[in-house]
């Protein structure tokens, strides 16, 4: 079975943009009420109750783009390499998502504080340049795309041309051979010289006994 192509279906993509999306507001909106937002409890401020629902959301859709991320190895990212398109943001973006995804789930699994509270920063700096990240190599993929529409244009017409240029010289050869048919059609026949006859195409042509 053919592998799918480079460029991603309307539904796959909105599959990513969606899932993106999710992960990016769970995670801004976990930080804003983690650092921000504190309500008055029986003992002093508080954290929202809806502070761990915004890390469950992340971590769900996070997930969920993990399956996206895996399904556009076979087809997008594998034919777009071996076509040389959009190595550089493809890798850039490649490797982001996968420096999100070990320290994300570092975060989830480490106890030591230090250790989180580093990860933490470094998590969600790179998470917030996803967007832009991704709006880069979207667009880098669009200029790829007209480059090899370019190319395929030019070299379309190169054959097309290439093709008219040997229906010239075809056709060259062919008024050549009807001139020297007619030629010797116009001198008068003489006793055991074949009479000039037409081919397939029309062309008369004089047998090759005959044929000075
Ligand atoms: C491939 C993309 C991503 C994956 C796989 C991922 C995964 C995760 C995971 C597994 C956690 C731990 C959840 C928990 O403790 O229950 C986490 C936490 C977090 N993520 Fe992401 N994430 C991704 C992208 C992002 C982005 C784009 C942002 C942008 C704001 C972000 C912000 C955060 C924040 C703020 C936390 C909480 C950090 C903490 O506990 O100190 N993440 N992420
Ligand atoms: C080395 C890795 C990658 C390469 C070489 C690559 C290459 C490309 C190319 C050539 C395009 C333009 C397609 C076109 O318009 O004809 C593109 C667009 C796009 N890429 Fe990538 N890509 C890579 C990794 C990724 C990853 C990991 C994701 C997502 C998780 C992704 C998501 C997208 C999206 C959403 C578009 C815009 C929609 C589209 O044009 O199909 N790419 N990429």
């Amino acid at each position: 079975m053919n592998a799918p192509p480079i460029r991603l279906g309307e539904w796959h993509q909105a599959y990513l943009y969606g899932m993106g999306t999710v992960l990016i507001l769970s995670g801004a909106l976990w930080l804003l009420f983690h650092y921000f937002v504190r309500i008055p409890g029986d003992f002093g401020p508080t954290l929202h109750p809806l502070e761990p629902w915004f890390l469950a959301i992340h971590g769900i859709s996070a997930a969920g783009l993990l399956i996206g991320f895996g399904s556009v190895m076979p087809g997008h990212v594998r034919r777009a390499w071996r076509a040389a398109r959009n190595r550089v943001t493809g890798s850039i973006f490649f490797g982001v998502m996968l420096a999100l995804t070990v320290s994300g789930y570092l975060l989830y699994y480490i106890g030591s504080e230090t250790a989180r509270s580093f990860l933490s920063i470094f998590h969600w700096v790179v998470g917030f340049s996803l967007p832009a990240l991704a709006g880069w190599h979207i667009w880098r993929g669009r200029v790829w795309r007209h480059i090899t529409m370019a190319e395929n244009r030019a070299r379309a017409s190169a054959l097309r041309s290439g093709a008219q240029a040997s229906a010239v010289r075809s056709g060259a050869q062919a008024s050549a051979l009807r001139h020297k048919a007619e030629s010797a059609a116009s001198e008068e026949p003489t006793a055991g010289q074949a009479l000039p006859q037409s081919n397939a195409k029309g062309i008369r042509v004089v047998g090759q006994s005959s044929d000075p």
